[in-house]
């Protein structure tokens, strides 16, 4: 059987070469063999406070940026995750099997709460559960995501297998798909951190949107590891082998091919090269990007559609749910 593809990005700023190398790459690939829904999750966003004039633009953003990247929205849906409620309804549902103890162990739910103590919001917490919703509401098996996703993959397992058990089989287990090599971009300026929307300092992204200038600039700027030589080695090298990553998807090119290329070659010339790739690579997306930012009639016809179809197929899902549980009258 073919696997149902779910993913989601938070429309919360700018996406950056993370969240391309990790995620929407492997998104464009797959649609072509499997059916695919690929959701901008504006619910998750509010979990941490947003402005509501840019959340609503960084909505639009991120659609044109899912297009731009080459989602092709003849072969996937491609909607707003506060416009099909059947989220929101799911994760209250699946809220009440879930543990404190299980959310209490989530890694980002600990980065991101840090020092608010008892102040820190409720959505906060629960994100998981909304994120397990998005996942089972589908019965999707398959989940393209990067390496810091799979705690909460793994969180939605094992909800839908608590809900199995205790209500009859109803969800299908998820998986998580993570890209070998990239599935997590470490920051620029700090190779033990990874590339994040959150950090503050400037040169340790790379925004999907960053003119050709700034692209060089932040590169030949990037912090390199002791010592000479390109070589992949993410443990001794975490900055290079970082870089060589970078290469690796703009160029195509096997680690091996890259490190003979550079062999006996500077920091500076191998800098060069990964500047000129990843400009070469996010290029023609810029451009297409623009087109769908100047065309807001497509981009609604488009969202529209994906809305109408995640909505018939979650409301499908949800009847069952609720006769499971046994809520509302026949
Ligand atoms: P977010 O920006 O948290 O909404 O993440 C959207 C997607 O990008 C998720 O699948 C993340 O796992 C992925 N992602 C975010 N940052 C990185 C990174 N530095 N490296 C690889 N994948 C990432
Ligand atoms: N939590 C994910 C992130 O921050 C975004 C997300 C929300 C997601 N719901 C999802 C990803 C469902 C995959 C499937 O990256």
């Amino acid at each position: 059987m073919k696997d149902l593809v779910f993913s989601g990005i938070q429309p919360t700023s700018d996406l950056h070469l993370g969240n391309y190398l990790g995620a929407l790459k492997q998104w464009v690939a797959i649609q072509h063999d499997h059916p695919c829904l690929f959701c901008i999750v504006d619910l998750h966003a509010i979990t941490v406070a947003q402005d509501p004039k840019m959340l609503r633009q960084n909505i639009l953003g991120v659609a044109a940026t899912y297009l731009a990247a080459g989602i092709d929205p003849k072969r996937s849906h491609i909607y707003v995750q506060s416009e099909v409620p059947q989220h929101a309804e799911l994760a209250w549902i699946l809220g009440t099997i879930t543990k404190l103890g299980e959310l209490e162990r989530m890694t980002q739910f600990k980065d991101k709460s840090g020092k608010q103590g008892e102040r820190v919001g409720l959505g906060l917490f629960s994100y998981p559960v909304l994120m397990a919703a998005d996942i089972l509401l589908y019965g999707s098996t398959a989940v393209p995501v990067g390496q810091d996703q799979m705690q909460h993959l793994e969180l939605a397992r094992v909800i839908a297998r608590r809900f199995n058990e205790r209500f009859g089989d109803t969800f299908a287990i998820p998986q998580a798909l993570i890209q070998k090599i990239g599935n997590r971009i470490m920051s620029l300026q700090d190779p033990a951190k990874k590339m994040s929307k959150s950090d503050p300092m400037e040169g340790a992204k790379i925004l999907l949107r960053d003119d050709a200038e700034t692209i060089r600039k932040k590169i030949m700027r990037a912090v390199t590891d002791s010592g000479k030589g390109i070589s992949y080695d993410p443990e001794k090298k975490p900055a290079v082998s970082n870089l060589m990553t970078l290469y690796h998807h703009a160029s195509g090119k096997t680690m091996k091919e890259i490190e003979k290329e550079f062999a006996g070659a500077g920091y500076g010339d191998f800098k060069k090269a990964v500047a000129d790739a990843v400009i070469g690579m996010l290029g023609p997306m810029q451009k297409r990007m623009l087109e769908f930012r100047k065309n807001p009639a497509e981009l609604k016809r488009i969202l529209d559609a994906g809305r109408d179809a995640a909505t018939e197929q979650a409301e499908k899902m949800m009847r069952t749910v609720r006769t499971r549980v046994g809520l509302g009258r026949e």
